[in-house]
């Protein structure tokens, strides 16, 4: 077997078998196979596809490259979610508390990720003292101590995803969806957990820019995971406009913390409930989906929600009096309000375009090694649907680097559309792949 006559198949549009699959991974890998091959393979990908079966054996070869986390010491159901991503996702900040208080184990591994904001690990620092570098066994106890741990990945999860997701992204073949399928199961199902949800994004802050691309995407990965053993469900959810109303790592934590006392937007308690709804309907807790949005609903209105958040930030070493008191956490220095110019309603506010401008105030980074300023960020302070006054408040910018106010601005301005009333209400919601 040799690449020179594997990148051929599929050039001629071949099927690949499993031992081909796992030559060109195991090699890639190693270092054997160069990154000029490797590109013209994905390349080839691209353009003529993989089927569903190729799509699993990558999956499975990438999983096998590395460890996997066996978490068969948490005794309770292990149950875990994943966003495509986007802008303003501080979901997990959300549903972990509301899940934990169910008798379930959320026991997540993160990463920092880059992007428009940090990851899940660098929001949960913008708590003083917040230990997100837990040991595997001290993630365990935790979970089984109070149902919930987050904590950063162990370095060698599918590493042969690690090598190709860097070389795709340098060589216009990150969107491919078996390429994207694989590479995000491979990390999931390289974590060992019970039922897994899958919140696929569309629109302009997502990979996916149409529903059917969607569509296609979340059955790819519902498919994965299931002959994986892996109970997987896929929600398709709206990201043309960033998720939540704080954009930024403190500023995410600050609207978690909100949403978790039954005061943050709509949108985004909205989505966290349904989330949350289907994995316990998943879990067996409940039939129906409605008695299961009631439940949720009563723990955030009783508080058992928010103490459970309370309770995760003290057993990996917060300050709970950042949960008590939102003005424990820092803001950057400069606050700026961008002013509307005239009056109507927000027919568009692009997603993608407030994730560049949040990453101009020093909110994302571009390479890994790039620091992030955690109290940097946008409120939006009108989303799409609501009505905004000429000279009215559209949004308020936090960052330190006052020299990029104007660029951020610019941005922002350009993201909003403001004109009569859309004809329908933003949808929120928009498929679900089982
Ligand atoms: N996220 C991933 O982890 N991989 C992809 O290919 C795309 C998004």
């Amino acid at each position: 077997m040799n690449i020179y006559d594997i990148i051929e198949k599929k050039k001629n549009k071949k099927v690949l078998s499993e031992e081909e699959i796992y030559y060109f991974v195991n090699n890639y890998t190693s270092g054997k196979i160069k990154d000029y091959q490797a590109s013209a393979l994905l390349m080839a990908i691209c353009i003529n596809d993989l089927n569903f079966d190729e799509t699993f054996y990558l999956t499975k070869a990438m999983v096998d490259s590395g460890d996997f986390i066996d978490l068969s010491e948490i005794k309770k159901t292990k149950v875990d979610k994943h966003s495509t991503g986007g802008v303003g996702d501080t979901t997990t900040l959300i549903i972990g508390p509301l899940l934990a208080c169910f008798d379930l184990a959320f026991a997540k591994l993160s990463g920092r990720g880059l992007g428009h904001t940090g990851g899940t690990l660098d929001k949960l620092e913008s708590i003083e003292g917040l230990n997100v570098q837990l040991s595997i066994d001290q993630f365990i106890k935790n979970t089984n101590d109070i149902n919930i741990s987050i904590s950063g990945q162990t370095e060698n999860i599918a590493p042969a995803d690690k090598k190709l997701y860097a070389l795709r992204d340098v060589t216009a073949t990150v969107d491919s969806i078996p390429l994207i399928a694989s590479s995000i199961m491979s990390k999931k199902l390289s974590i060992d957990s019970d039922y897994l949800l899958l919140d696929v994004k569309i629109g302009s802050g997502a990979f996916m820019k149409d529903l059917d691309h969607a569509k296609k995407l979340a059955k790819t990965m519902v498919e994965i995971g299931n002959r994986f053993g892996r109970k997987t469900l896929a929600l398709i959810t709206n990201m043309d406009q960033p998720l939540a109303d704080y954009i930024g790592n403190s500023l995410e934590v600050i609207e978690a913390i909100k949403t978790l006392e039954n005061k943050g937007p709509k949108n985004l308690k909205d989505l966290c409930l349904k989330i949350s709804a289907k994995i316990l309907l998943m879990a067996g807790k409940y039939e129906k989906e409605d008695q299961a949005l009631i439940a949720l609903e009563e723990k955030i209105e009783n508080g058992q929600a928010l103490n459970k958040f309370k309770e995760f930030v003290e057993k990996q070493d917060g300050n709970p009096a950042y949960v008590e008191d939102l003005s424990n956490f820092k803001l950057s220095e400069y606050k700026y309000d961008l002013i509307c110019e005239k009056s109507g309603y927000v027919k568009k506010l692009d997603a993608l375009l407030i994730g560049e401008a949040a990453k101009e105030l020093g909110a994302g980074r571009e390479s890994k090694e790039d620091g992030i300023d955690l109290g940097a960020g946008i409120i939006l302070n009108k989303k799409i649907d609501d009505y905004v006054q000429k000279d009215g408040i559209l949004a308020s910018i936090y960052t330190n680097k006052k020299e990029k106010i104007q660029d951020a601005v610019s941005l922002i301005k350009k993201a909003y559309l403001i004109g009569d009333k859309n004809e329908e209400e933003y949808k929120l919601i928009l498929g679900e792949v089982e």
